[in-house]
């Protein structure tokens, strides 16, 4: 499909109230990168969350005569400047693809399940649970939109708003961007993984919130850098072939495989970080202690445990769920004394978005 194909082809007036929830992601291979309109310098795959999710509700009316204002909106009840400047730029992307936005008024409401403050990027949840709400607007408008359409537009539309966003309609994988792993991929939506091994389903993500500050350096920031990598196209090959790679582990069930990918692609995105001129460090020493602690662990226990990371100093542990009493106990007796405020979040594996009936 092309850009085009997403326009919108009616326009109605309609008032109501349209509301998802859409969960965070965390990417097993790494995006890293971008040109044009949010488009990916390379294909990137993640896991779907379950617990770590944005609820958003939108209540929208056509505009009234002269009326300047978009949109009013809050978070966790109260305004936010700094939110307020990405909503109105990602109005600005949609309003040729969703024609609600030309004609109406939204009031929006979000609120995260995860503490705001834990340096948990929620760019992700956010974007996709907006996007689906500005969908489900639009299928009001033109009810002829097919189920299939609506999650892929939905993905297209969340793009706009946070690259990695376009993974978070759906579950339990989910690829986005160009890829000869997929013959059905696409830098324009996310699409979600057939072929997993059922191990896969059963997988734990435990976030150790190491560092509970906003990032130093914006994830777009990062992206733009990656212009003048002098790394940046060894970064985007190595990224090609770590899809091929991940494909087969996915479909086998290959946890050692799994292992060595999944650490190479997070140490790999800070390594680009580091390479970046003006170079920056988003790791906390706490961060490389945690990652000696997991090695020790492994070479110690049968437990396949691995770590990856976002943006950030943040720790993602990555399990299956038949290890998660043992992880536990390793997170308590070895781990908690690096995390800030001794904090963590348990999640999952999940499923996707889901819409909440009013
Ligand atoms: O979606 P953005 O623009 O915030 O970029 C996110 C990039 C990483 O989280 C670091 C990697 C990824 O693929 O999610």
């Amino acid at each position: 499909m092309f850009s085009e194909d997403f326009i919108f082809k009616r326009v109605k007036l309609v008032s109501g109230f349209s509301s998802w929830e859409s969960p965070s992601n965390i990417a097993l291979i790494k995006y890293w990168g971008k040109f044009d309109e949010q488009l990916p310098k390379n294909p990137s795959i993640s896991f779907t969350l379950s617990n770590c999710k944005t609820i958003t509700k939108i209540k929208y009316r056509p505009k009234k005569e002269n009326e300047e204002q978009d949109f009013s909106f809050l978070f966790n009840g109260t305004e936010m400047k700094s939110f307020h400047e990405k909503i109105s730029q990602f109005i600005k992307r949609i309003s040729q693809y969703i024609s609600a936005v030309n004609y109406h008024f939204f009031d929006i409401e979000s609120h995260n399940t995860f503490p705001h403050s834990s340096g948990i990027a929620s760019s992700a949840s956010a974007m996709s649970s907006l996007a689906l709400c500005f969908m489900e607007i639009e299928k009001k408008i033109d009810s002829k939109i097919s189920k299939a359409y609506f999650l892929k537009k939905a993905s297209f539309l969340a793009r706009l708003g946070s690259g990695s966003a376009s993974r978070s309609i759906e579950g339990p994988i989910v690829y986005w961007g160009d890829s000869q792993a997929y013959k059905n991929s696409s830098s324009l939506y996310g699409v979600a993984l057939k072929e997993i091994s059922p191990i896969f389903n059963t997988y734990r993500d435990t976030i150790l919130i190491i560092d509970g500050n906003e990032k130093k350096v914006s994830s777009s920031k990062g992206h733009q850098l990656m212009n003048s990598n002098p790394y940046a196209e060894n970064r985007f090959n190595q990224a090609n072939k770590n899809m091929k790679i991940l494909q087969e582990i996915l479909k086998k069930g290959d946890l050692k495989g799994f292992i060595e990918i999944v650490e190479l692609e997070a140490l790999s995105l800070h390594a680009m970080m580091m390479t970046s001129s003006p170079s920056f460090i988003l790791l906390h020493p706490n961060t490389l202690f945690v990652i000696n602690e997991v090695y020790e662990y492994r070479k110690n226990t049968s437990v396949p445990i691995c770590f990856t990371l976002d943006a950030g100093a943040n720790i993602h542990l990555l399990y299956p769920n038949q290890y998660f009493k043992k992880v536990q106990l390793f997170i308590s007796e070895r781990l908690l004394k690096y995390c800030h405020l001794k904090q963590f979040i348990n999640d999952s594996i999940g499923f996707g978005s889901k819409k909440i009936q009013l």
